[in-house]
């Protein structure tokens, strides 16, 4: 078990701690924020509960979610989090990221995202980067669109959450497509 450390050219990309609550609740109880994601807003203890259920996790454990913060370097501060999770077969990779409405469109989800297929892809023994999206989260496709990530998979109604069906699409990546992709540093 690693504990994770990804340095990019603005961020940091570590584990969460309590000192980030603060900077977490505030986009983690916007609405707007969670609404094609699979959690709910946060109150102030649940942001403060789940801080501390992530803390002390690692990089590596087969099928264990792990979120980590986007620390600003500049402002040492969080500006998001993203998750990373191994599969069974440890060899691929499932990713989710949500940067704060504070902090959208200064592309730092597109370095986040750049930083973690790096270290997966480079430093790790990883085969294939995957990530599931509401196919109403435009955002979101166009993001793994300009990253080069393939849609491979469209799902339609397949998710009951917040009160409707939703559909979703898979994006994959393999660490072959990655090799020759622009974005890699
Ligand atoms: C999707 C999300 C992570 C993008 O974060 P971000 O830091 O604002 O994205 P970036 O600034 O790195 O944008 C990179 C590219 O993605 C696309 N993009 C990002 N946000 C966009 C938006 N609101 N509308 C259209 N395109 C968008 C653009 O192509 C952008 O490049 P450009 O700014 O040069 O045009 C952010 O909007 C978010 O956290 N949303 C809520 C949570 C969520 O839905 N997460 C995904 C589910 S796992």
């Amino acid at each position: 078990m690693e504990t994770l450390n990804i340095q990019t050219q603005n961020l940091k990309i570590r584990n969460l701690r309590m000192t980030d609550l603060q900077d977490f609740f505030v986009y983690r109880s916007n609405p707007e924020v969670t609404k094609y994601q699979g959690f709910e807003v946060m109150s102030l203890e649940q942001a403060a509960a789940f801080i501390d259920s992530q803390k002390d996790k690692h990089f590596g454990e087969p099928e264990e979610w792990v979120q980590y913060g986007l620390e600003n370097v500049q402002k040492q501060q969080i500006v998001g989090d993203c998750a990373i999770k191994l599969h069974q077969d440890t060899r691929v990779a499932s990713i989710g990221i949500t940067v704060s409405h504070l902090s959208q469109r200064q592309g730092f989800a597109k370095e986040a995202i750049i930083g973690i297929l790096d270290f997966l892809f480079s430093q790790k023994e990883i085969h294939r980067v995957e990530e599931i999206v509401d196919a109403e989260n435009t955002a979101s496709v166009l993001l793994l669109e300009s990253l080069g990530f393939r849609q491979e998979g469209y799902f339609i109604e397949n998710i009951f959450f917040k009160g409707k069906w939703g559909s979703e699409y898979q994006y994959a990546m393999l660490r072959r497509e990655w090799t020759k992709n622009p974005n890699k540093p």
